[in-house]
């Protein structure tokens, strides 16, 4: 069977990763959380104080930008964490810390360009479902498949409370709502790679489908694209 590129992108929390996860999983095909790339940069900024009393220094975190090594592995349960110079960052780049610097840190562009020439070297062989904000309209422009997530942002900051209560973290609905809605204002409006749906992109609104129904959904696109369909 001809293997695909599957591009998923969309707003924030509106849950691109689950169904990416799931759809890559039925297909047998590599899955690739663009975000967690941009989350890990932003956590080794912090780390080393690139980010320091509510400023971010640019200049600084673009020099050290060689020093930075990314890559996916997988755990005992296959399911693929992200490694920051070798240590399991998965866990650490899931905070609100994290969630409030990312944005600001994927307005870089030479940040961009170190993770979109990882992305292209990960989707190379196709056989790839990555999601993210760029996905469709610069990573891969060429996917055979491109869906453009959407929800309403109270549904969306509703899902990422529920999940970060999960893990025991203490931040406040409104805290999350603000969060989602500021990160998604900072994506679309960056001037490098701003998140938009491709023209190309199937639009699906989420708020009412449970994650049965949205997976069914775009893996029936997915079947009809891999056998050319449509
Ligand atoms: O899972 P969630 O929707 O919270 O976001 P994420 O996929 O983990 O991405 C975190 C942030 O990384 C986004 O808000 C964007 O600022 C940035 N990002 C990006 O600029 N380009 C991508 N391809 C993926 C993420």
């Amino acid at each position: 069977m001809r293997k695909i590129t599957i591009a998923i992108d969309g707003y924030s929390s509106t849950g691109k990763s689950t169904v990416a996860k799931q759809l890559a999983d039925w297909l047998g095909y590599v899955y690739v959380d663009s975000g967690a790339m941009y989350r890990a940069i932003t956590l080794y900024a912090l780390q080393n104080e690139f980010i320091y009393k509510g400023e971010l220094f640019i200049e600084n975190l673009v020099v050290a930008l060689p020093d930075i090594t990314l890559d996916f592995r997988k755990n005992d349960s296959g399911k693929a964490e992200m490694y920051l110079n070798g240590q399991n960052v998965e866990k650490e780049i899931r905070t609100m810390e994290v969630s409030e610097w990312v944005s600001p840190v994927a307005t870089i562009p030479e940040v961009r360009r170190k993770l979109v020439k990882l992305q292209h070297a990960m989707g190379e062989n196709k056989g790839v479902v990555m999601d993210g904000r760029d996905i469709g309209t610069v990573v891969f422009p060429n996917a055979e498949l491109k869906i453009f997530m959407n929800a309403s942002a109270k549904e969306r900051a509703g899902r990422r409370f529920r999940e970060l209560q999960e893990r025991g973290d203490t931040a406040t609905f409104e805290e999350v709502l603000e969060n989602v809605t500021e990160r998604d204002r900072i994506d679309t409006t960056r001037a490098d790679s701003p998140l938009k749906k491709a023209t190309d992109a199937i639009e699906i609104d989420n708020s009412e489908m449970n994650l049965e129904d949205q997976f069914h959904t775009i893996l029936q696109l997915a079947k009809d694209r891999i056998a050319g369909r449509i």
